[in-house]
């Protein structure tokens, strides 16, 4: 296979073993297709027990503004989720993670920091110049999320501050560039 239809193959689709309720289990990382769209509706309700998140999901993809949208399977069965959309920083268009949710039994066994590596990775060969963030201040900092406001950006929210994250991929288009970024408006008028 030439090294450009490999690394083409590999894009499309990851297949990582994990030790999931004690067994070794194959989970598989695709972009999502027609068929998961329920699924992954129910993944979100459940993982946040409410609708909105799954609301918002539903909303961006409506929109044309899923960036990038992944799913974890194991057996076939849709086990986690995670979406990109399009955020800006003056004139600097990066992506916003989230929602991203993990069925509430496969929780802390690695799955969403396996969607989480799997969407930054494509972001990066995609070249993307930040990724944003808001959700547990003690989860991402693993991925090389720092602080929003240590690099003198912050969201339209009033959140507290160490929620807010931001991952910079492209240090040269970001230089000199501060202040608010701007999730997509599904975010502050889907309820
Ligand atoms: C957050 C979430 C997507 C992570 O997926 P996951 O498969 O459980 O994540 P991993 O197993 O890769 O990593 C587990 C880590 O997630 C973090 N985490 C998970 N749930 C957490 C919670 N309720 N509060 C704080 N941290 C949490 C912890 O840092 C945990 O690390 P630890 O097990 O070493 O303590 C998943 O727990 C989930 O769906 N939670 C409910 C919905 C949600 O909060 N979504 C994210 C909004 S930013």
């Amino acid at each position: 296979m030439f090294p450009a239809q490999r690394r083409q193959r590999e894009g499309a689709r990851k297949s990582v073993f994990i030790r999931v309720q004690n067994n070794l289990m194959l989970i598989d990382i695709r972009e999502e297709s027609g068929n998961d769209l329920a699924a992954i509706r129910d993944v979100n309700k459940r993982a946040f027990d409410q609708d909105q998140e799954a609301n918002i999901v539903d909303a961006l993809r409506l929109n044309g503004a899923a960036l990038l949208s992944l799913v974890a399977t194991i057996h076939g069965q849709v086990v986690g989720h995670i979406m990109y959309s399009p955020a800006t920083v003056g004139d600097v268009t990066g992506a916003a993670l989230g929602p991203m949710a993990v069925l509430p039994q496969y929780q802390r066994q690695g799955i969403g920091s396996k969607l989480v590596e799997a969407g930054n990775q494509r972001l990066t060969d995609a070249e993307t110049p930040f990724i944003i963030v808001l959700g547990h201040a003690d989860y991402y900092p693993r991925f090389g999320f720092k602080r929003a406001s240590t690099l003198a950006m912050k969201c339209e929210w009033d959140v507290p501050d160490e929620v807010v994250m931001l991952l910079i991929l492209d240090h040269t288009k970001m230089q000199g560039v501060s202040g608010l970024v701007k999730y997509r408006h599904e975010f502050s008028t889907v309820a």
